[in-house]
């Protein structure tokens, strides 16, 4: 199973992945983990992107599709994959295209502007797991803590209401029309899926949706 998670950021994608990821045997490929860990870690990629990441713009093309060509290598994609915040361009949707490789469903999660801001202000995660919380929708169970590991949870540097409002208007501008291009292919080609629905509601809910949906 090859899916795609489309959606705004703090529309849920990487909540949401966690029960995908369970349901269907398959790793969660997010784009924007694999670059924090590279910044964290100081490597040459990290120190590329971090400034233009810090101010919610997008990495260029040629180093995310050079980062997916190498993961999606791996024996652990044998039987597919999540992807998580990846295609978020056109050319980026395109480098699958050309690469030959058929997604079966593409998912996009609908959440309002204003939605966003309030959830990605409250946002907490462990930087290591990827393990996302929220200090009100989804507390950890000891404050700033994770639960699994006891580690300290941390607040990403892009979620600043201003950082946030930039990394919106990137959405609407680059991401949003990936919608029109997955929703075109769709109706070209029967094995590709597309599929849309709101994001605003409980977690539990719309992860119930989301399955009632992937069933239908
Ligand atoms: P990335 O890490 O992908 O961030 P994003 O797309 O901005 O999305 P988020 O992770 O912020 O949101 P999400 O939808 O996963 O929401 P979450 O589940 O956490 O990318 C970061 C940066 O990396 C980019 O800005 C760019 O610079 C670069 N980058 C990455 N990929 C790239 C690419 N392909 N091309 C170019 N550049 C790229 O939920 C958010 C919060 O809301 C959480 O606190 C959660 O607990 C809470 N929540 C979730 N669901 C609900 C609900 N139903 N109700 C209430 N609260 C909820
Ligand atoms: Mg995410």
């Amino acid at each position: 199973m090859k899916i795609i998670l489309l959606g705004a950021p703090g529309a849920g994608k990487g909540t949401q992945a966690e029960y995908l990821r369970k349901t269907y045997g398959i790793p969660q490929i997010s784009t924007g983990d694999m670059l924090r860990a590279a910044v964290k870690a100081g490597t040459p990629l990290g120190l590329q992107v971090k400034s233009v990441m810090e101010s919610g713009g997008l990495v260029t093309d040629a180093i995310i599709i050079a980062l997916i060509e190498e993961r999606i290598k791996a024996p652990d994609c044998a039987s597919g994959f999540l992807f998580d915040g990846f295609p978020r361009t056109i050319p980026q949707a395109q480098a699958l295209v050309d690469a030959g490789i058929d997604i079966d469903v593409v998912l996009e999660i609908d959440v309002p502007d204003e939605e966003i801001v309030r959830r990605l202000s409250g946002r907490r995660v462990h930087l290591a797991s990827g393990r996302i919380y929220h200090i009100e929708n989804k507390p950890p169970q000891r404050a700033n803590v994770d639960d699994v590991t006891g580690e300290p949870l941390i607040q990403r540097d892009d979620d600043k209401e201003t950082t946030i409002r930039k990394r919106l208007s990137v959405y609407h501008e680059q991401t949003k029309p990936l919608a029109d291009f997955y929703r075109r292919a769709s109706a070209q080609k029967k094995s590709l899926r597309f599929l849309t629905m709101s994001g605003v509601g409980d977690i539990t809910s719309i992860r119930d949706t989301l399955k009632q949906l992937l069933a239908s």
